[in-house]
């Protein structure tokens, strides 16, 4: 076989063979198909899509490109969540421990930032002295220490997914169904846990800019995953603004602790609480959704979710007293506040242009090899339905240099939508798919 022919094959828009795939994927992970060819052949998939078959052939190829984890001889049942990616997305941070804490082992693989959303491990990372690079050996020793492990994908999980995903983050090869659905759900496999929970995000800060094509998403990884014999639902949630008041690493981390301590942000809560009872439902924990929350909010409140987070981060190397005090985790030197430009109210904020700005700002990569600064990002002031006054603060810039602040305000001031007539804010979630 030849790579430059499956390019061409699916450049042309014909569907790739299932030994096709897998020699390309099995190629690709041996590091005998170049970069530049698997962008080629990324490219083609996302202007030319692959079918049911072809996408469950991918995400099995990437799942066994590495170890497929068996994590039953550490718990009866483990759980795992993944979100699609999603502008100002800490649902990992909160969501996590909370379902630890309530007695549901988490073992999950997470993602760098990818393209102009977060990543989880990037944010974790901002934390001094935190490991996210964990080999299959230390994954399962603390999910049967500790409950809950949060890594990046190692050279033995996944690792072809973990190949393609640093290259499509750089190439303009996120925004495909099929791509998206083979990168989560082979992660999700490889990892082990029996029941999934996937936060499929639609909107302008989401890769599904439209309900209907999350919808399309969120059936491709269900279907996938049942198939494996895991149980998973999926939530199609909003994306139309980002979600709590925080954009950039060390930023999100300090309000995911926040909402870890009792503080909120109240968007981010409930759809960790909604996420989470999804988790505790198809665990066996609790039958109802009323009673599924109610554990996770007595978790939470009770403190006993922080003290989860705590024993996580301590346990990957993570210095607790950067996050005991997180106002010194990595801050930036310059604050640019940037008022609302007339009265009214927020009818409706672009996350995917916030996004940008913050990667812009050095909070995202441009190049595979680029180093993020963990420091940067965007406080946001107001939110959609927020009635403004003139000159109101709108947004808060954290950037290395005045310059580099100066630079992103214009489009951020762009990325609001100020209207005269009150709105509602959407709703947070907007079905169930299961
Ligand atoms: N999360 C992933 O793991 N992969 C994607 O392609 C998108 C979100």
């Amino acid at each position: 076989m030849r790579m430059v022919d499956l390019i061409a094959k699916k450049r042309d828009g014909h569907a790739l063979a299932t030994d096709e795939i897998s020699w390309l994927i099995g190629k690709y992970a041996a590091g005998e198909i170049p970069d530049y060819q698997m962008s080629a052949w990324a490219m083609a998939v996302v202007l030319r899509g692959m079918d049911d078959r072809e996408t469950s052939d991918l995400t099995l190829a990437m799942a066994r490109s590495g170890d497929l984890l068996d994590l039953h001889d550490l718990a009866p049942i483990t759980v795992d969540k993944h979100s699609t990616g999603g502008v100002g997305d800490k649902t990992t941070l909160l969501l996590a421990p909370m379902v630890a804490a309530a007695g549901l082992p988490v073992a999950k693989m997470s993602g760098r930032g990818l393209g102009f959303s977060g990543g989880t491990v990037d944010k974790l990372e901002s934390i001094p002295g935190f490991r996210t690079d964990l080999d299959a050996e230390e994954f399962r020793r603390l999910v049967r220490e500790v409950g809950l492990v949060v890594a990046a994908q190692s050279g033995e999980l996944a690792p072809a997914d973990k190949k393609l995903y640093a290259l499509r983050d750089v190439t303009a090869t996120v925004e495909s169904i099929p791509l998206i659905a083979a990168s989560v759900m082979s992660k999700k496999l490889a990892a082990g846990a029996d029941c999934i929970v996937l936060d499929v995000k639609y909107g302008s800060g989401a890769f599904m800019h439209t309900l209907d094509d999350a919808r399309r998403l969120a059936r491709a990884m269900v279907a996938i995953g049942s198939l494996a014999g895991r149980r998973v639902a999926a939530a199609l949630s909003s994306m139309q603004q980002p979600l709590g008041h925080n954009i950039g690493n060390a930023l999100e981390v300090r309000e995911a602790i926040g909402a870890l301590r009792g503080g909120g942000p109240a968007d981010l809560v409930e759809l960790c609480l909604t996420l989470g009872a999804l988790l505790v439902r198809l665990a066996g924990l609790r039958e109802r959704d009323e009673d599924a929350r109610e554990l996770l909010g007595g978790v939470l409140a009770r403190g006993e979710a922080w003290a989860k987070f705590r024993q996580m981060v301590a346990a990957q190397g993570g210095d607790l007293a950067y996050v005991d005090a997180p106002e010194r985790l990595p801050g930036a030197p310059v604050q640019l506040a940037l008022p609302a430009p007339r009265a009214g109210y927020v009818d409706a904020i672009d996350g995917m242009a916030l996004g940008l700005a913050v990667n812009a700002l050095g909070g995202g990569r441009s190049r595979k090899d680029d180093m993020i600064d963990p420091a940067v990002g965007l406080s946001l002031k107001a939110k959609v339905g927020d009635q403004l006054y003139l000159g109101q603060p709108l947004l808060t810039i954290h950037a290395a240099t005045p310059a580099d602040a100066e630079r992103v305000a214009p489009r951020l001031l762009a990325a609001y939508r100020i209207g005269a007539a009150p709105v509602s804010p959407p709703p947070l979630v907007e079905e169930i798919v299961s």
